[in-house]
């Protein structure tokens, strides 16, 4: 019976196809594996706060959007006491643009308990990594292996099309999940389990990518169902996706004479948590507007619609604010609006989310005309 039968007939690997898998991929990654900045060069020393950082900083995000991030966050806190003893404010100003801000107010929570209940060293268990602010089972089980080379079951995205692939698993993703990790689990080795982890990370990203994957070049192409069958672009096999719905709302962006922005902060918890916000109505869809919905500006001015609207899509749902502009000229009065005055070029400084970026810019694009307040 050759491989691709016996992968697909049971669907489980026997003890010398394991080891010819990972030999294989282990041989790819020692020639081929990227030179990432959070990666220990071969023979360097492996720094835990570098595989933790990046891997917060991986998660939701790609390589290419995080690699600037993270080498500012390494320059700024080169360690995890420098990180903890932070402001939270400034963590959340560098982390703005990554989105998901949840990941950098844990990030920030997580240094703090490294030093108060692990003297400033990350503990090296799954189970014990676990207990940590941020850390849920992927970032876990893939600190525990890049980090401290133990024998975890890394599945990432790219990891689950590798699996998916591999084994020709049929069942419809998401619910394919738990049966990918299941699989994949067989086939971690016993030595080098970070490398191993890593070359499953670089395969699915460079040579099992998710459309045209380059069979040719793959290590492991002669094991793979789904390459054998001649079918690797059919999985994983993708459930109908779900339309996200689009929620609306207006901003209001006010501007003094010198082009200061008028900013507030969010409250900690929920969606941009904790990060510098324009000010605006309730983002809601339309099936949710009430009869006696008004605008509701923050406080009195002459309020002018801005052309355009400003896009913004979140995980799930797409956002679409019309913007409302004023020119301010004194304090404006109101008892329950609070917030900042914002120079131009401290913007860069505070923790802007991007599509609070966009409200800004489309205001500086726009000529508009004065109004005295
Ligand atoms: N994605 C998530 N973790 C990663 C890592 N350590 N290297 C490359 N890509 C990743």
């Amino acid at each position: 019976m050759n491989c691709q039968v016996l992968v697909l007939k049971t669907r489980s690997m026997n003890k010398k196809n394991v080891k010819s898998f990972s030999k294989a991929l282990l041989a790819w990654y020692d020639r081929h594996r990227r030179d990432l900045p959070w990666r220990a060069k071969p023979g360097e020393a492996i720094d835990p706060y570098k595989v933790w950082l990046s891997e917060i900083m991986l998660q939701q995000t790609t390589v290419a959007a995080v690699v600037p991030y993270f080498t500012k966050f390494v320059r700024l806190w080169p360690s995890v006491d420098r990180l903890a003893s932070a402001a939270r404010d400034d963590v959340l100003a560098e982390w703005a643009g990554l989105g998901y801000y949840s990941r950098a107010r844990n990030l920030h929570k997580c240094a703090g308990e490294v030093m108060a209940l692990h003297q400033g060293e990350f503990p090296s268990t799954e189970e014990a990594l676990l207990k940590l602010p941020g850390i849920g089972p992927y970032t876990a089980a893939a600190i525990a292996a890049i980090a401290f080379a133990r024998p975890a079951n890394v599945v990432d995205g790219n990891v689950e099309r590798v699996m998916a692939r591999f084994f020709a698993i049929e069942t419809p993703m998401p619910t394919a999940k738990a049966e990918i990790k299941k699989t994949a689990g067989e086939l971690v080795p016993v030595t080098r389990n970070g490398d191993y982890a890593q070359a499953l990370m670089d395969l699915g990203a460079t040579i099992c990518t998710p459309k045209s994957p380059k069979c040719m070049l793959c290590p492991i192409a002669e094991l793979c169902a789904a390459h054998n069958a001649g079918q690797s672009e059919r999985y994983p096999v993708k459930a109908p996706k779900k339309d996200k719905p689009t929620r609306f709302g207006t901003a209001y962006l006010a501007v003094k004479p010198d082009g200061s922005v008028l900013l507030r902060q969010r409250p900690d918890q929920g969606l941009l948590g904790a990060m510098m916000e324009v000010p605006s109505s309730d983002w809601i869809e339309r099936s949710e507007r009430q009869e006696n919905d008004r605008p509701c500006p923050p406080f009195k001015a002459p309020w002018q619609a801005l052309d355009g609207t400003v896009r913004h899509t979140f995980t799930h749902f797409h956002l679409e604010l019309a913007v409302q502009y004023a020119q301010v000229k004194k304090e404006p009065k109101s008892q329950i609006f609070s917030g900042i005055w914002v120079a131009p070029e401290d913007l860069g400084t505070q923790a802007l989310p991007t599509v609070m970026k966009k409200i800004i810019r489309l205001g500086a694009e726009q000529d508009v005309v004065e109004a005295e307040v």
